[in-house]
């Protein structure tokens, strides 16, 4: 298709108008409400873009070249519009009303000429030409408003300081995605070379950028959240845009992070708290990713002080889930069987079942038994969790989420000489008969009748030794979730990030805890990993635990848009972080994020929202000639014909 813009192909179009016609661009002015809201207005005329069963749009005569300033206009109010058809030139009278729903407070609003009246159509077949975004109009790359202001942008505390419509600030969509898309509300548009940046959601709409720049993008074709290069700020992913349902009734294509599609053509809207564009008809797939996962290059060696380490959050796992082989299978053979793996999400024997079972043996054990199995009995995991009080530690009711360790007894132990704790017992860092640092319930749990942890899962610490006698520590975290955040495309300046006080504070007693390890040896191998359900790019949740623990992505070099674990909304996003002591990250460390949900075909194809993460660290004070040369090989052994890294 040829590109003419539609500001060329109107000037075309010129005409005369009576005195008191009010163009579209004057009805949608260059701020965030129109000057006109309130107000009758006679005599718009325009060119029909799009229809609906509620009404149409228009793109104005007498256009405005200013880019703050829409050219298009949604026409609310079907009867008075059955007549009229797409490229139809009309002239109308209505209202001008800024529109949200009831029940969205926090939605931004829609600007709409309602109950439109003296409808007369002027002649039929006119062309209007899309602008091209990406061409005609770019948008931007890092921010979504100048109103998220503080030291982490749109991911600051604290939030909802300001409302963005009470402001109504004059536009600059050249500086932020929302004022971007305001300036475009009701126009017709065209995002070439589409790719999506997630599935679908449940209304299957889907998140897409165009053939435009954008930021953290991944191998994958994802848009991953990044800070900018300057680290002053977060990306947002501005220019990324909701595609909805299409206005022709055809149905979106079932897409996945990487899927790339068809030029869409559509209108620019706003609903359910998100700008979207609603295509004149469903764009078609081009190409799906076709790369898998492959297993993580990172295995274990025979070393005792060599030690593997996976992190995954298995989704809601009960003793009898139909995800269990399959996460049996990643960690087995896309982890390669770790020495020890941080599972979260573990719930007890009973499933969900809300019947004051706690004890989830069951669940682990059939974990544990399905990872045997799937390895001819060559990979025996033994595990150990906390039992938590019967739903005091919030997830589904009755579930009884826990963490949970897997571990490889031949390669680790725990250490002796304290006993398990239970829910409500803390546990301490001691010094032992022998003059070494162990804790006083192992494992046990941290600080857990703090009140950060009201409805939360607790912490699991453990102290480890291996085969040549050096100790290692771990804390395995799942932090509260990011329920009732509010849109980071809504009306609160910065977007409320549901829990993130709550999380701060978890944080912060994960912190601490660790701050008494490190407090009886500065050389402490620790290592704190789990479902953190945050960004480390919220940089204020995590400032007491970034103060005495390192990222282990950041000792290991993966590259800043790798680094994800999840995926939503456009967002490739790590939420799963595994953090390491001084000690660990001198002697240098390795970490993989095996992407086998992130990069599944469908989202029922998951095992689990979360991808797991596996990781390889040296726990002893001796750094050993080999780990100093490199890698210690594992060249892998056979089993049932195939070479195998466990
Ligand atoms: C929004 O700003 C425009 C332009 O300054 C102004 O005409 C209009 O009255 C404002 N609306 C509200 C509700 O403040
Ligand atoms: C679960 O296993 C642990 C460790 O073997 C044991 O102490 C505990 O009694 C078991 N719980 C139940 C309910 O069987
Ligand atoms: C944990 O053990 C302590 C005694 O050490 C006991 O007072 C407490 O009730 C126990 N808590 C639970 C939840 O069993
Ligand atoms: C923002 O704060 C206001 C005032 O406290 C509150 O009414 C509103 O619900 C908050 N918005 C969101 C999205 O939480
Ligand atoms: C958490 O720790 C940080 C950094 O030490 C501190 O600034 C903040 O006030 C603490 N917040 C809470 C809720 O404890
Ligand atoms: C920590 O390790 C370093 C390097 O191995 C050593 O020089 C130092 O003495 C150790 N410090 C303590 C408190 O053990």
């Amino acid at each position: 298709m040829l590109h003419i813009p539609a500001l060329l192909i109107h000037a075309l179009l010129t005409s005369t108008f009576p005195a008191n016609a009010v163009s579209v661009a004057e009805i949608q002015g260059a701020s965030f409400q129109s000057p006109l809201a309130g107000s009758m207005v006679q005599d718009v005329t325009g060119v029909v873009t799009a229809k609906d069963k509620y009404g149409v749009w228009i793109m104005g005569d007498s256009l405005s070249d200013d880019p703050r300033v829409s050219n298009g206009l949604r026409i609310y109010g079907s009867s008075a519009l059955k007549s009229v058809s797409l490229g139809d030139r009309i002239s109308l009278s209505g209202r001008v009303t800024e529109y949200r729903a009831n029940y969205s407070p926090n939605d931004l609003f829609l600007t709409e000429l309602d109950l439109p009246h003296a409808v007369t159509v002027l002649s039929h077949d006119n062309l209007v030409v899309p602008l091209v975004l990406g061409e005609d109009r770019t948008p931007p790359i890092g921010q979504l408003s100048a109103c998220d202001v503080g030291p982490d942008g749109w991911l600051s505390v604290p939030n909802n300081v300001t409302l963005l419509e009470s402001l109504n600030a004059t536009l600059q969509p050249d500086l932020y995605g929302l004022d971007f898309w305001e300036s475009l509300e009701g126009q017709l548009v065209t995002i070439p070379s589409p790719v999506a940046a997630n599935f679908p959601d449940r209304f299957g709409s889907v998140w897409v950028y165009g053939d435009w720049p954008v930021s953290g993008k991944n191998s994958r074709g994802g848009l991953t959240l990044t800070l900018s290069d300057s680290y002053n700020t977060p990306y947002a992913h501005p220019g990324a845009i909701l595609i909805g349902h299409p206005l022709d009734n055809t149905r979106n294509p079932r897409t996945t992070m990487g899927t790339t599609m068809s030029d869409i053509t559509g209108i620019v809207t706003y609903q359910y708290g998100s700008y979207y564009v609603l295509p004149l008809t469903a764009p078609k797939i081009l190409s799906f990713p076709t790369s898998k996962p492959e297993p993580a290059s990172v295995v274990s060696s025979t070393h005792p002080c060599d030690i593997t380490i996976g992190d995954y959050n298995v989704e809601n796992m009960g003793p009898r889930s139909h995800h269990q082989s399959k996460i049996a299978e990643h960690i087995l053979d896309f982890l390669n069987a770790p020495n020890i793996v941080f599972v979260q999400e573990i719930q007890d024997d009973s499933g969900t079942k809300n019947d004051g079972t706690v004890s989830a043996n069951r669940t682990l054990g059939a974990l544990t038994k399905a990872i045997s199995k799937a390895s001819s009995g060559q990979v025996q995991y033994e595990f150990v969790d906390i039992p938590p009080e019967n739903n005091m530690d919030g997830g589904q009711p009755g579930g009884n989420i826990r963490v949970a360790y897997l571990y490889r007894p031949e390669k680790i132990s725990l250490v002796p000489g304290s006993r398990i704790g239970n829910a409500t017992e803390a546990t301490e860092a001691v010094i032992d008969k022998e003059g070494r640092l162990t804790l006083s319930l192992n494992p046990g749990r941290i600080d857990p009748t703090n009140a950060a942890w009201e409805e939360a899962r607790k912490p699991l610490a453990a102290a480890w030794q291996t085969a040549s006698g050096d100790r290692f520590y771990t804390v395995n975290v799942h932090l509260s979730s990011k329920r009732d955040s509010s849109s980071a495309q809504g009306d609160a300046r910065p977007p409320v990030n549901g829990k993130s006080a709550q999380r701060t504070a978890q944080a912060n007693v994960t912190a601490a805890f660790v701050d008494t390890l490190l407090a009886h040896d500065a050389n402490a191998s620790i290592i704190a990993g789990g479902d953190m359900n945050e960004f480390l790019q919220t940089r204020s949740v995590f400032a007491a635990l970034q103060g005495l623990l390192r990222d282990i992505n950041e000792i290991a070099g993966v590259p800043p848009a790798e680094r994800y674990t999840y995926v939503y909304d456009q967002h490739a996003q790590e939420i799963d972080h595994i953090f390491v002591s001084p000690a660990i990250a001198a002697r240098g460390a390795d970490v993989e994020h095996v992407h086998m949900n992130t990069w599944a075909q469908t989202m029922g194809e998951r095992a689990s929202d979360h991808d797991p993460s596996v990781a390889r660290v040296w726990v002893c004070e001796s750094e050993g000639e080999a780990w100093k040369e490199g890698p210690i090989a594992n060249s892998g052994v056979e089993v049932d014909g195939q070479v195998v890294f466990w």
